[in-house]
């Protein structure tokens, strides 16, 4: 843009104009030449009127030139501001979309959960009912209502974590079942999964928390055939169909008979291998007809009812499943064991 006159603000104007390095600063050059108040060439029109009749026209017309060459100047040098502006925005935010992206690594169920997804839903298909109990629990549920005399081993505070004289951490799912009975009149059948706390020390099989499934059915006439059936039914859908159940006579306070439960090893198919000692047989859980005392506690009469209870343990069947060799693996939480579930 020129002017084929000249002006001192023409000068001046041209200066600023070259030093305005933005779109800010060339707003600010406008107001200076072009604002209606305090405007450099606003004021000189105002001017106009002290000039004599002969000069005023000309210099009017020298002043609108004068304003229009600024006003194009300045829509201009605007235009080339916004474009370099736009320009180097454009290189500053580029996008490669061929770069890899960031692996996203999404998590996994652990396998206590995951195993117990796996039972959960054979007990639910044989018409179970899935239910809680309190992890902190009193010694009435834990111990006196299940028939647990006060000299029992259980009940010293060398196997059992107290809380206060009559408050403890259970030691099994068993609480659960006089929980239930209080509740809920027969036919009872549930399944109580849950964690457990013994005062052990750590190693490869054992752990102060650990996991148990609890299994209580009360009916009238239902026997020991009836516990062996569906201990069968449940562990040949877990493991493999010719999954083999046996039971051994055993004691536990709160059944009568009690019994320990061996299922056939999964891994040798009863052969007999180094994870059944070459027994072929793996012990797996304690069960048993519940106690006349049991039942009574519950509420619910011995004469009419009969029932049967188990509580095996979750872990090791995990481990089984899965074939982990160390329980401490499973609480560990090393993020390299947890990754392959
Ligand atoms: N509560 C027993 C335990 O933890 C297991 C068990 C449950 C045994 C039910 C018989 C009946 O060892």
């Amino acid at each position: 843009m020129s002017l084929n006159f000249s002006h001192p603000l023409w000068d001046t104007f041209q200066k600023d104009l070259e030093s305005a390095g933005d779109v800010a600063s060339l707003s600010e050059v406008r107001d200076r030449y072009l604002s209606r108040t305090k405007g450099l060439i606003s004021l000189e029109m105002k001017q106009l009127g002290k000039l004599s009749p002969e000069e005023r026209p000309v210099a009017g017309q020298r002043l609108n030139l004068l304003k229009n060459a600024v006003l194009e100047s300045l829509d201009q040098a605007l235009e080339v501001l916004k474009k370099t502006e736009a320009d180097s925005r454009l290189g500053r935010e580029r996008l490669d979309v061929t770069l890899p992206g960031h692996e996203f690594r999404s998590g996994s169920v652990h396998p206590i959960r995951r195993i117990w997804q796996e039972m959960e839903p054979i007990f639910v298909g044989m018409g179970f009912q899935v239910v809680e109990g309190p992890e902190i629990e009193s010694d009435f549920y834990n111990f006196e209502a299940l028939n647990i005399p006060e000299s029992h081993p259980a009940r010293n505070d060398q196997d059992t974590f107290y809380i206060t004289p009559h408050t403890l951490l259970r030691t099994h799912t068993s609480p659960a079942q006089v929980r239930t009975m209080e509740k809920q009149a027969p036919p009872i059948r549930i399944v109580v999964p849950g964690r457990v706390y013994r005062r052990d020390a750590v190693d490869a099989t054992h752990s102060p928390m650990f996991h148990q499934v609890e299994g209580l059915l009360v009916d009238r006439n239902v026997t020991m055939a009836d516990l062996k059936g569906t201990l069968e039914c449940f562990f040949r859908a877990l493991f493999s169909p010719d999954t083999g159940v046996r039971l051994r006579p055993s004691y536990f306070p709160f059944v009568e008979p009690g019994a320990e439960v061996d299922i056939s090893c999964p891994f040798c198919s009863g052969r007999g291998c180094r994870v059944c000692k070459k027994s072929g047989w793996i012990e797996i859980l304690g069960a048993g007809m519940v106690h006349p005392r049991v039942l009574t506690m519950g509420g619910i009469d011995p004469e009419q009812y009969t029932g049967y209870a188990w509580g095996m343990g979750i872990d090791r069947i995990a481990m089984l499943k899965y074939q982990i060799d160390d329980l401490r693996l499973l609480f560990e939480n090393d993020i390299r064991f947890l990754r392959q579930f």
